[in-house]
């Protein structure tokens, strides 16, 4: 097994640490590629190498990973990709356009996400250069022919339609797109219902895509409670907390919307290919009782300003928490590593009110005997 570089910096501790990991994992996981798809929640770094405001590059994100320094990921460590390589013995992926990932590194996977990004193409237009959907399925197409430039077209088929496959999406569809401003254009081309409806569509044409690449065990993640981010809260000026009803009504409809989409497509394939994860559930557990799972607040944000924490980005001028563990929210938007931790928890092992048709741990029982 191949150590990332990444590794190669941190102490001497955390590299026994991986390398006493590393031997108890069986073989057949430790081979399985893992590919990650989506927004700012999944990406590690590609817009690291971007020209775009979308980014996390500087301090105090990255505070609590294990180099203390930022990584490009949304969090004050590891984000929840992260979580899911290290419970199946995986190494980290490493973003696509990271001059990392070459040779055969390759053969583990790659990471395609990039923040600010939706469904939509006019998703995250004041971003400028990210990587829109269709950019990101033409890495995936690049990446397969780099892949068969060293095993062959046959391995590569088998590494890909072996490998995990994870797409976080739609969230910014709503909160950089239809409620970005009181007239948006989506706003006035569609009701709310419809809008959800037209999302739901064209995501179905990219899960699609994914599938005619060769993806055959996609994890798909809904939205989390968009309204209850400290970014709406604040914008709301909520009193009491309580979350802002408009992008709260649109999770409220897209999910299981799309719970139904990805149902469907699983009946025409014949096989479960499509998994679904419930962030909205998954999320609403941790913001209704913080105090369960051993957080102080889900209302504040740690980093940030304003109300709530929740205006402006996260800087070194920011508010910065002491404690990021008794916090559900990083900064206005994306939720801390120790918050990550338990959402992948329940991607693990969740009954199927999380998980659907099963969580990630019958998945690897399951695919270990094929
Ligand atoms: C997004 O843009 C690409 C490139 O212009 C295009 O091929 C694709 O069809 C567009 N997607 C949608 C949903 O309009
Ligand atoms: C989820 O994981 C646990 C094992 O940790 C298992 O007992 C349970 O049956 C699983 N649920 C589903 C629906 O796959």
């Amino acid at each position: 097994m191949t150590i990332p570089r990444v590794f190669l910096t941190t102490t001497l501790t955390v590299a026994l640490a991986m390398a006493m990991v590393a031997t108890i994992v069986p073989r057949a996981e430790a081979t399985r590629a893992f590919f990650v798809f989506g927004d700012s929640l999944v990406d590690s770094g590609n817009n690291n190498y971007l020209a775009t405001s979308a980014r996390a590059d500087s301090p105090p994100y990255g505070i609590d990973y294990p180099t203390h320094r930022p990584t490009g990921r949304f969090s004050n460590g590891y984000n929840f990709p992260d979580m899911i390589s290290q419970s199946m013995g995986l190494p980290l992926t490493v973003p696509y356009l990271s001059p990392e990932l070459n040779g055969q590194r390759l053969l583990n996977g790659a990471n395609f996400a990039s923040a600010g990004i939706g469904i939509l193409n006019d998703t995250g237009v004041q971003f400028a250069n990210i990587l829109r959907m269709f950019n990101q399925i033409q890495l995936f197409e690049q990446y397969q022919q780099r892949v068969r430039a060293i095993v062959g077209a046959d391995r590569t088929r088998q590494l890909v339609n072996g490998a995990l496959v994870l797409i976080t999406l739609g969230g910014n569809d709503f909160v950089n797109n239809y409620f970005l401003t009181p007239f948006s254009p989506r706003r006035r081309q569609f009701s709310l219902p419809n809008y959800c409806r037209y999302l739901v569509q064209e995501y179905r044409k990219i899960l699609m895509r994914l599938y005619d690449l060769g993806g055959r065990r996609i994890l798909v993640t809904g939205t989390g409670p968009l309204g209850c981010a400290p970014a709406e809260l604040a914008m709301t000026a909520s009193r009491n907390g309580e979350c802002a009803p408009e992008p709260q009504r649109a999770s409220q409809i897209f999910n299981p919307e799309l719970f139904q989409m990805l149902q469907s497509l699983n009946r025409e394939i014949g096989s479960d290919v499509f998994i679904t994860a419930n962030a909205f559930a998954m999320n609403n557990d941790l913001i209704n009782s913080p105090q369960r799972y051993g957080f102080v607040t889900s209302r504040i944000a740690c980093c940030g300003q304003g109300l709530y924490n929740g205006l402006g980005l996260c800087t070194v001028v920011s508010n910065l928490c002491p404690n990021r563990d008794a916090y559900v929210f990083w900064d206005a938007f994306h939720p801390t590593e120790r918050a990550n931790r338990v959402l992948v928890q329940q991607l693990m092992t969740g009954t199927t009110e999380y998980m659907y048709p099963m969580n990630l741990s019958t998945i690897m029982a399951l695919d270990a005997k094929l």
